[in-house]
């Protein structure tokens, strides 16, 4: 970790590396803040955060202020270093207090301290909330519950850029199973391999299927570069539309690479927990649940930019 220290001594969060990796930073919000924030997440229902975009700009820095304006350097800190790049946030302790809406505002609230987060199609709103049941009669891996969903990054088919990603677990129930799976680009055994061939490189065209209502497809190559030299990925195996057999075989390789690689970290987000990560550089997939007629999990997801591109 290159971080500097002082960023972790913030009165009223107990901050961490997670106990998978180093990469990952924990950040446990104590009762002392939890409490002073319900006032002002009062103030706005939800509706209001959806239709009056300043409102999360306000319980954003209601929350920044309770850290003296810490905690918002430290999760950009955190996105941008290439060593790093994904924290976990929750409340230490939760209550009735902390209940459903109170996580998609405070979910609202980190991801105001970052960026801008983009349109959900699929949703009609900044956010999407979404549920995994037993049963699914959809069109994409993202509710499949009992299919492995594949590593991947975020907003592969569309326009905006989608610099990260925000997942919070706001319920769960009679589940076994369904772990979050992660990868770091630089964890990965066959980066060089796959970053050096030429078609990774080459445009692909991403389209995606009726549930996620965008009507048109972009292009873009799987890899790129940031401006330090470093490989970035834009991934998912549902959504490319390989042109040739050159590209259709490339991203069978590339899929293959990421799932046998033995470098993902796994973990189960436990309820009221918020992951968010940097989509250029870390890839995220889902185990399969264990079957289970009553299994129910709601997630909520938040995508988008950051402010200073
Ligand atoms: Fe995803």
């Amino acid at each position: 970790m290159n971080l500097d220290k002082d960023l972790f001594n913030i009165d009223g969060l107990e901050i961490s590396s997670h106990e998978k990796s180093k990469r990952i930073i924990e950040i446990k919000i104590k009762d002392e803040i939890i409490k002073k924030l319900i006032f002002p997440f009062h103030k706005f229902d939800i509706t209001a955060l959806e239709y009056k975009p300043f409102t999360r700009f306000t319980i954003a820095k209601s929350l920044n202020d309770l850290t003296s304006g810490k905690l918002s350097i430290l999760i950009n800190s955190i996105l941008k270093d290439r060593n790093t790049g994904c924290f976990i946030i929750g409340p230490k302790n939760l209550s009735s207090k902390t209940d459903e809406n109170f996580l998609v505002k405070l979910s609202t609230a980190i991801t105001h301290l970052i960026g801008n987060p983009n349109h959900d199609a699929m949703a009609g709103k900044y956010y999407a909330r979404f549920h995994v049941k037993h049963e699914d009669n959809s069109d994409s891996y993202l509710r499949k519950a009992y299919i492995n969903m594949d590593l991947h990054t975020d907003g592969t088919y569309i326009k905006e850029k989608t610099d990260w990603l925000l997942m919070s677990k706001l319920e769960e129930e009679n589940v076994q199973g369904g772990e979050t799976s992660l990868l770091h680009l630089d964890d990965w055994e066959h980066l060089n391999d796959l970053f050096k061939n030429k078609i990774g490189k080459q445009n692909f065209i991403w389209g995606s299927p009726k549930s996620k209502n965008i009507d048109y497809k972009v292009e873009h190559p799987v890899f790129s570069e940031d401006q330090n030299g470093n490989p970035q990925i834009s991934y998912i195996d549902q959504f490319p539309e390989p042109k040739n057999m050159e590209q259709g075989l490339f991203l069978q390789k590339l899929s293959d690479a990421l799932e046998e690689s033995e470098n993902k970290i796994i973990f189960p987000l436990t309820v009221g927990s918020t992951m968010v990560a940097n989509n250029y550089f870390w890839l995220h997939g889902r185990k399969p649940f264990k079957e289970n007629k009553n299994l129910s999990r709601e997630l909520l997801r938040i995508r988008g930019s950051f402010f200073n591109n």
